[in-house]
């Protein structure tokens, strides 16, 4: 499909299915090559990342532990409103090389405060994978350490990402040139 309407915004192809398999797959060999002696465990960031995750993870053939954190929003008691917390982490990260798989990373302060909040589990090192970065809008220091694709400050979905809730189960990537986020 060259393009979907999802809600009331039409969004139009920009990265096809065959793209970003090749491309993970090419991400997977430099995963592979750095991590090989490592004991390793990704962490994939719900919702969005698990198509990612999935396809990233066939393609890694290495001894692994895949576990699934969501990020939950609730009220802080005091005036600094709304908190991200880190659920689901129920395996012991300590000592162990842990990789962050995201599906795309904006200003970085999602990614941020994952890293802040897994140091406390003190793994042995905390590595950064998205597959999609929009460098315009990226303001974090630190390095992400394996990147699927550069795209522009636009707002996209397919392929995990959603527009409200929709659109995540697209195999493509789709842009909506209209709407800046
Ligand atoms: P950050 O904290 O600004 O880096 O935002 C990252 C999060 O914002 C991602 O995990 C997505 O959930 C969401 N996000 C950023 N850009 C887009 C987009 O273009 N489409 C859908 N979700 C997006
Ligand atoms: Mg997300």
């Amino acid at each position: 499909m060259n393009s979907v309407t999802v809600l009331d915004k039409t969004f139009h192809l920009l990265i096809s299915e065959q793209e970003i398999k090749g491309r993970i797959k090419e991400l997977a060999v430099q995963l592979k090559n750095d991590l090989i002696n490592e004991d390793v465990i990704f962490i994939a960031i719900l919702n969005g990342s698990f198509m990612f995750a999935s396809d990233l993870l066939k393609e890694f053939d290495l001894p692994a532990q895949i576990t699934f954190v969501k990020l939950a929003s609730y009220q802080g008691s005091s005036s600094s409103g709304t908190v991200k917390r880190l659920i689901g982490i129920n395996e012991n990260i300590e000592n162990k090389t842990v990789v962050i798989l995201e599906d795309i990373v904006d200003t970085g302060l999602t990614l941020e405060l994952i890293k802040k909040q897994l140091t406390g589990y003190e793994p042995k090192t905390i590595k950064f994978a998205t597959l999609l970065l929009k460098p315009d809008c990226y303001k974090g220091k630190e390095n992400i350490d394996y990147i699927g694709f550069n795209i522009s400050n636009e707002f996209i979905i397919g392929y995990g990402l959603d527009y409200d809730g929709y659109g995540r189960n697209y195999p493509n990537i789709y842009i909506n040139k209209v709407i800046k986020k």
